[in-house]
C-alpha cells in the first residue's frame, strides 16, 4: 500500500475510536437557542474561549457523573459556561460562573438571557480569589480557566469545598503548562487527587477526580 493510503487507514481507524462527539462536539445538542451560539460566539470575539471540543468534553462529564453543582473561575463572555449551563439544566443542576472584568461579564450575562440559562447561571463579577472564601457549600464540578499563574491559588481555595466524587478540571495545561508548574505538580502529587489530562485539544484540559 503506498504512504498516503496507509496515513488515511490509520486516520480512520483513530477517528472510529473516539467517542462520535468527539468527531462532532455538537452532536445531540438540540435546544434551539443555545445551539447556534455554541457554533458562532467564539469565532466573532477571538480566541479567549475554549474549543468546541473542549467544551463538550466538560459537557460530558457532568453528564455523565450526574453532578449538579457548579463552578467557573473565568467567565469571559461566556462561552465555555453555556456548554457548562446546558449539562446543568438537564442535570437539575446550576453554576456559578466568575468574572472580574465588568465589561466581559455584563456580555457574559446578556448571552445567558439569550440563551435561557439565566435561572441555572449564577454569574458573579468579582475577582475569584475575593470570592470564593465567600461561596457558601460545596461543588462537584469546577473548571478553572482564569490567570494561569493563579491556577494553584483557586485549586487551594477551593480544595475544602469540593464533595468526595467530585471534579476539578482545567484549562491550557498543555499549552500554557510552563505559566502553572506548581498547579501541575500539586493536582499529580495531591493524595486527595486522581489526575489525567486530556490533550485532545491544543490546550489541553486537566481531569481531577477527588477522592
Ligand atoms: C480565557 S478567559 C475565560 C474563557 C471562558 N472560560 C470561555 O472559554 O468562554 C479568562 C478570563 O478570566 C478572567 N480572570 C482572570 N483572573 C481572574 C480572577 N482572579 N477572577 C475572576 N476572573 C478572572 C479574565 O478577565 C478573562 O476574562
Amino acid at each position: 500500500m503506498k504512504r498516503p493510503g496507509l496515513l488515511f487507514m490509520v486516520f480512520i481507524l483513530l477517528s472510529a475510536s473516539l467517542p462520535a462527539q468527539r468527531n462532532d462536539p455538537f452532536l445531540g445538542i438540540t435546544d434551539e437557542k443555545v445551539l447556534p451560539m455554541l457554533k458562532h460566539l467564539p469565532y466573532r470575539h477571538g480566541g479567549m474561549n475554549v474549543p468546541a471540543e473542549d467544551g463538550r468534553l466538560l459537557y460530558d462529564i457532568i453528564l455523565d457523573k450526574g453532578y449538579q453543582k457548579g463552578l467557573e473561575i473565568g467567565t469571559s463572555n461566556g462561552y465555555s459556561a453555556l456548554w457548562l449551563g446546558i449539562a446543568f439544566k438537564k442535570n437539575g443542576g446550576n453554576l456559578i460562573t466568575l468574572e472580574i472584568e465588568p465589561k466581559r461579564a455584563r456580555e457574559a450575562q446578556e448571552n445567558f438571557e439569550h440563551a435561557g440559562l439565566n435561572d441555572i447561571i449564577d454569574s458573579r463579577i468579582n475577582d475569584a480569589l475575593k470570592e470564593i472564601p465567600a461561596l457558601e457549600g460545596k461543588f462537584d464540578f469546577v473548571f478553572i480557566d482564569a490567570w494561569k499563574p493563579d491556577y494553584i491559588k483557586y485549586l487551594e481555595l477551593i480544595l475544602p469545598k469540593m464533595n468526595h466524587g467530585g471534579v476539578i478540571t482545567a484549562h491550557n495545561v498543555t499549552s500554557e503548562g510552563s505559566s502553572m508548574r506548581d498547579f501541575l505538580e500539586e493536582i499529580q502529587q495531591n493524595p486527595k487527587l486522581s489526575t489525567t489530562i486530556d490533550r485532545s485539544s491544543r490546550a489541553g484540559v486537566s481531569i481531577s477526580y477527588v477522592k
